[in-house]
């Protein structure tokens, strides 16, 4: 098959193009990636002799266009995807998230391509913390930040696309990932990179907002099981039962990391703060099979801090630049 990975420089991108490779080393991998800030050429850099590698914006349809007549299915992670940076500035937000979407989703539609869209379980909006509840495939779109609310809109143009043009497309919702290769800005990785710089943690708040934990090898499993067995049209929640209120996890790091459980400062809360997402992923696994490997979060934490302690050379260079900015607003 030859794969178009939108968004394959970054996080979950980056991942998904070396479980690719390592579990169908037959496919034909490409990546779009505009190389934005939240990219690192030194996670693909391993394998830049395997891949086709493009610099390039999704929202250009020239672009867009000649890449995607050329593929088989269309992988789209490229996206804005810190809801921090979205409440300073949206507007890259409404570019790449909304008009790139468009674009992807008229390229894949001129050349009948198969298209899997990313999405996130934020488009939800959040649950109360003692709710029982979780996100179903038909809980109602509530989303909260301007991150949030341009996933929502490109959810709703893939599914328009869906509906009126006919295009070959599914859809998923995975809560939070973590692993190797995370942009220094997010929890996880600024804390443990935090300890790993002498810097105290910094927890949001109270640090009672839960999130759905999962790592970023189970949300690529899952999408390959889409892809390969997924019904056309079909939205697909992702989610490994993962759980836990920030501190509980960030205690969890402290310990991991030989560090005392209270060495941490409370900072600024994020504004709008989502309180709980939780992911009801029974769908995904009675209807195609899946099920996630890393079933433990704290080995899945040790296997992260141990990446980043001997991955330095990956984050060092980006850490002062990501706490000066967290500093101008008090976080
Ligand atoms: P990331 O910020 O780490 O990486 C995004 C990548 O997209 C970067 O390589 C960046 O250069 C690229 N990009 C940004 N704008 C672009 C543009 N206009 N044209 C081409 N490339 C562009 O993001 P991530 O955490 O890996 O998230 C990937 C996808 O997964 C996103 O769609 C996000 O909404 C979704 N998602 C993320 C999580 C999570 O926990 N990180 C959870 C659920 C869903
Ligand atoms: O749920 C899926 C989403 O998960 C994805 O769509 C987003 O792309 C991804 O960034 C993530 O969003 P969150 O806002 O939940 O992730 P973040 O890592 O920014 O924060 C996780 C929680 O930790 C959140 O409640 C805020 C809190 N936090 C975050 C940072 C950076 C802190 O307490 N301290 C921090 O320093």
């Amino acid at each position: 098959m030859r794969v178009l990975i939108t968004g394959g420089a970054g996080f979950i991108g980056a991942n998904f193009v070396h479980h690719t490779l390592e579990h169908r080393p037959d496919d034909e991998v490409t990546v779009l990636d505009a190389l934005t800030y939240a990219a690192n050429e030194a996670s693909l850099a391993p394998v830049m002799d395997r891949i086709r590698f493009v610099r390039g914006d999704i929202a250009d349809a020239a672009a867009v266009d000649a890449l995607v007549k050329q593929s088989d299915v269309v992988v789209h992670f490229a996206a804005e995807s810190h809801n921090d940076n979205s409440l300073r500035d949206p507007s890259p937000f409404v570019h790449t998230n909304l008009v790139g979407t468009f674009t992807i989703l008229e390229a894949v539609r001129r050349h009948s391509v198969r298209l899997h869209h990313i999405s996130t379980d934020e488009v939800y909006g959040d649950l109360e913390l003692d709710d029982p509840a979780k996100f179903t495939p038909d809980s109602q779109y509530n989303p909260s930040s301007p991150y949030s609310s341009t996933k929502a809109g490109s959810d709703m143009l893939v599914r328009a696309w869906v509906r009126s043009f006919g295009i070959h497309a599914t859809l998923s919702n995975c809560s939070n990932n973590y692993g190797p290769y995370q942009h220094i800005e997010k929890f996880i990785p600024r804390q443990i990179t935090n300890v790993l710089s002498g810097i105290r943690p910094k927890l949001y708040g109270a640090g009672a907002n839960v999130r759905d934990w999962i790592h970023v090898d189970d949300h690529n499993s899952a999408v390959w099981t889409i892809i390969d067995r997924g019904r056309s049209g079909e939205i697909y929640l992702i989610g490994a039962d993962g759980e836990r209120n920030n501190r509980d996890v960030l205690e969890l790091i402290l310990e991991l990391m030989g560090k005392p459980a209270d060495w941490y400062d409370h900072v600024t809360d994020r504004a709008g703060h989502d309180l709980r997402y939780a992911i009801d992923a029974s769908k995904l696994r009675d209807d195609l099979g899946w099920t996630p490997a890393f079933t433990d979060l704290r080995a899945g934490l040790a296997q992260t801090i141990s990446w980043y302690t001997d991955h330095r050379e990956w984050w060092t260079g980006h850490k002062d630049l990501v706490e000066a900015r967290y500093a101008e607003v008090g976080q």
